[in-house]
Formats: structure tokens, C-alpha cells, sequence
């Protein structure tokens, strides 16, 4: 197993590119099993769990090639067996989002379900309830989701009891080949979703309304091949602007896209740091003076992500006062700030709610990443605590970060990864 070491202490100056979004590249790729032509997708992240993605996608019989730093070739001409197994779900819930194509483009899936994880329960019942909407039948037997929908699925109008992004993607996958309009009601608005839809319409699907919370759809009776380019990773972008702030910094991160990213800025600034456009594709942050506490609560897109609450809990630890920080999304979210509490952090866990008193003086230790977005925060922790932080199980970062260490140390971080 591979481990980071950081060396606290080093402000990170210069510029840091983003990478694709993965979450934007993962329903993509799910994406690619509706249509027996190519799809060429353009900055698709080389991180983990899209190797996972890709391994499905094989497995379930499409063919892949990534030309070397450049696109990848996508094509499911044959779809030799319908199934998401067991092996590949249990390492990635999102697995489960070629339950949609796959029923849409045969009548029929076979998806292993999810089970646990480590950010909660996550169950995946809105999904199987509206893909019944349409009217495809589905059982559960033996660990999996069966579904089945042999005369096809039929248009109608969907009302998700509560907002989730993969389980929009899932329906509109299966909602782009129904017979007929769908109306998907309460729909993510998430900018993966945007993008999700962006790459379906370039392959003759015919939807409005993405990007907001009510999506209309008409049912074509085929898809196409098409090219398309991946939205910039906002999650990796925002963890980069709070390394630069958390470090006192001047950090300028590139490729990002500056509309995915307002709550964070929003943040940033009322905490004190300094955050600019720097060119149309950039952001350039800077923190000259001591943060201060600022609330914090995760909502949907356009609120605050959740993917970053873990990253900002870190630099809450350096600012000045109280700040108290309510999950909203996933019940089971605060495994960093355990962690963060070994490192020196003042935290206190009530519920959902962190209750973070700074600033601390952290100091490095081996710590123990979790999920993916836990390691990150302990990341951003090291940067700042006195002598070095060791963190265990970087795996979880791989998941979903293009190399994080090289990308760090390009603007002055002290990190390196070794072999345990
Ligand atoms: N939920 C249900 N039933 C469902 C689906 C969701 O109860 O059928 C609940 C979940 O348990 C959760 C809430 O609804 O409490 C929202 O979950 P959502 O479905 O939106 O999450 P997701 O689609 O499984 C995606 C991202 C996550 C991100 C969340 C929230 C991908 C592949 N994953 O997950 O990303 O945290 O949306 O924005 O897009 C990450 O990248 O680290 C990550 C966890």
C-alpha cells in the first residue's frame, strides 16, 4: 500500500492545472453503452475510479482505446452481457449508473446492489423507483438488482422525492430512449448532470430544461456517435483554491470552470481570502491575512458541495473563532474530522453539525484516510501542521484526484508517496 508524506509548512505559490470532472466522466462513460457507434470522450481523468468505469465497460462488452494523452475511443457495438458485478460495484456505488443505458439500449440490467460505504447508506431506491416509473420491472435476487423492461420503456413524468445527482443521470439515460416525453421533476442541477446532457444531445437525444430542476425529454428510437469534451473537475478545482488559501498562499489554479465553482468562492472571500478571475479559465486565490470562521452548510448545486466540505472543515481549523458546519447530504460524513482531531484540531461532532474553534496548531502523525474527499482534508492538514503528517490508504485520494501529489508540489508542497 502507498502512503503520502508531507512536510508542513510550505506556501504554495505558482499554478496548479485542474484535470476533467471524474463525476462528469463516470455517467459519461455509461453513457457510451447506449449506442453501438464510437464515442470519443476528450479529458477524461486518468483516476481510479474511471479505470473501474472502464473495466465495466468491458466487461460488459465495449471496446476501449485511450490514445496516449488524448482521447478515449468508446464503443459498445455488442452488449455481451447486460450486468454490473458484483466485484466492480463494491469498489464503486456508481457502478450502478449503467442501470439506465443498459435497460434502455437491451430490456435488460443486472446490477449488484451497492450496499455500504464509508459517507453512509447511500441506497439507490429512487433510481429502481423511477425506472419503474417508466415501466420496466424490477426484482431484487441473490445481491442483484434484475431489471427488466422487454417491450421497451415508456415516457412519463418523474418526481424524485428528493434531490440525487447519479440517480438523475441513471433515469435520463434510460428516459433519452422511452417512448415519448418524460418529465423528470426535482432534477439535480448539478453542472455533471449539465454535461451528462450536453454529450446525450450531441448523440440525437432530445432534451430541455438540463441544468435546472425540471427536464423534459422526447424519447428518441436510436442514438448516435459523437465527440465531446468533459466539464473541468470543480471538486478537484475548489480543493486546490483551498490548499492555496489554507497555506496563506498565491495560488493560481487552471482549467477550471469559474460558474461551477460560486459557493466556494463565496466562501473563500467571506473568510477572508482574496479570490480573482485570473483569464477566463482560472482562478487565483490568495490569503495575505489570518482567516476568520464562517459557517457552512452542504446543499445541492448551486449550494455548497459536500464533495468540499471535508477540504473546508481543514481550513476551518486555521481560521479564527467558531465555525459551525452542518452536513446536509450524507448522514455519515465527518470520518476527517476524527483525524483532524489527532492532528491538534479543536472539533466537536453533534449529529450532523462540526463545531470547529480555531486556529490549532497542528502537527503531523500518521493519519488514516477514509473516503476520497476525507483524504484530501487530511492532505490540506498536512500542508499546514508543524513537521510531518503521514497518511495511510492514499487509494482512496487516487479514486478520484489525477496524481494530487505531483500536481501539489508543482506550486512548492512538500509531498511525496512511498511504498509502505
Ligand atoms: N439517496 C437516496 N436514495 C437514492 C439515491 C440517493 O436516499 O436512490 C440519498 C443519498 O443517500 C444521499 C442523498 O440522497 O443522502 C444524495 O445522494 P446522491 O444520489 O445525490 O449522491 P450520488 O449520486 O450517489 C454523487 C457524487 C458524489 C457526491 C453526491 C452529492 C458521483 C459519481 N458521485 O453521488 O460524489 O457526493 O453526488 O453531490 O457523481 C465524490 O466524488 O467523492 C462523491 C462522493
Amino acid at each position: 500500500m502507498e502512503r503520502f508524506v508531507i512536510q508542513g509548512g510550505a506556501r504554495l505559490e505558482g499554478e496548479i492545472p485542474a484535470s476533467g470532472s471524474k463525476n462528469a466522466a463516470l455517467p459519461a462513460l455509461a453513457a457510451c453503452l447506449l449506442t453501438g457507434e464510437a464515442v470519443v470522450l476528450r479529458r477524461v481523468p486518468r483516476v481510479r475510479d474511471i479505470r473501474t468505469m472502464e473495466k465495466l465497460l468491458a466487461y460488459i462488452g465495449a471496446e476501449l482505446v485511450l490514445e496516449p494523452n488524448g482521447p478515449l475511443h468508446v464503443r459498445a457495438a455488442v452488449i455481451q452481457d447486460p450486468t454490473a458485478p458484483y466485484e466492480l460495484v463494491k469498489t464503486m456505488r456508481a457502478s450502478s449508473l449503467v442501470l439506465g443505458s443498459l435497460l434502455a439500449r437491451t430490456g435488460r440490467a443486472r446490477v449488484s446492489m451497492p450496499g455500504g460505504c464509508a459517507i453512509g447508506a447511500r441506497p439507490i431506491n429512487l433510481h429502481v423507483h423511477a425506472l419503474e416509473q417508466l415501466g420496466a420491472t424490477l426484482t431484487q435476487e441473490g445481491g442483484y438488482i434484475e431489471a427488466r423492461a422487454p417491450n421497451g420503456l415508456r415516457g412519463t413524468r418523474i418526481n424524485f422525492d428528493r434531490i440525487t445527482v447519479t440517480g438523475t443521470e441513471d433515469v435520463l439515460m434510460a428516459a433519452v430512449l422511452a417512448e415519448g416525453e418524460t418529465v423528470l421533476e426535482n432534477a439535480a442541477r448539478e453542472p455533471e448532470v449539465g454535461d451528462l446532457a450536453a454529450l446525450l444531445v450531441k448523440m440525437g437525444a432530445k432534451i430541455e430544461g438540463a441544468g435546472t430542476s425540471v427536464m423534459r425529454v422526447q424519447g428518441v428510437s436510436r442514438l448516435g456517435g459523437a465527440e465531446h469534451t468533459i466539464i473541468p473537475d470543480r471538486i478537484e478545482a475548489g480543493t486546490f483554491l483551498l490548499a492555496g488559501a489554507i497555506t496563506g498562499g498565491d495560488l493560481v489554479v487552471a482549467n477550471c470552470e469559474l460558474d461551477h465553482l460560486g459557493a466556494l468562492i463565496g466562501k473563500l472571500r467571506e473568510a477572508g481570502a482574496e479570490v480573482e478571475p485570473a483569464g477566463a479559465a482560472a482562478l487565483r486565490v490568495r490569503a495575505p491575512r489570518p482567516l476568520q470562521a464562517v459557517d457552512l452548510i452542504t446543499e445541492e448545486h448551486p449550494g455548497f458541495p459536500t464533495d468540499l466540505q471535508a477540504q473546508y472543515l481543514a481550513l476551518m481549523t486555521q481560521a479564527q473563532g467558531i465555525a459551525f458546519i452542518t452536513e446536509t447530504i450524507f448522514e455519515n460524513r465527518f470520518m476527517h474530522a476524527l483525524e483532524l482531531i489527532r492532528m491538534g484540531a479543536n472539533i466537536r461532532i453533534e449529529g450532523r453539525q462540526a463545531i470547529v474553534a480555531g486556529p490549532a496548531a497542528l502537527s503531523g502523525t500518521t493519519v488514516m484516510a477514509s473516503d476520497l474527499r476525507a483524504s484530501a482534508s487530511l492532505v490540506l492538514a498536512g500542508l499546514v501542521a508543524r513537521g510531518e503528517t503521514v497518511i495511510d490508504r492514499v487509494y482512496h485520494i487516487d479514486r478520484g484526484y489525477e496524481s494530487i501529489e505531483s500536481k501539489l508540489a508543482l506550486a512548492g508542497a512538500k509531498i511525496r508517496r512511498l511504498e509502505e
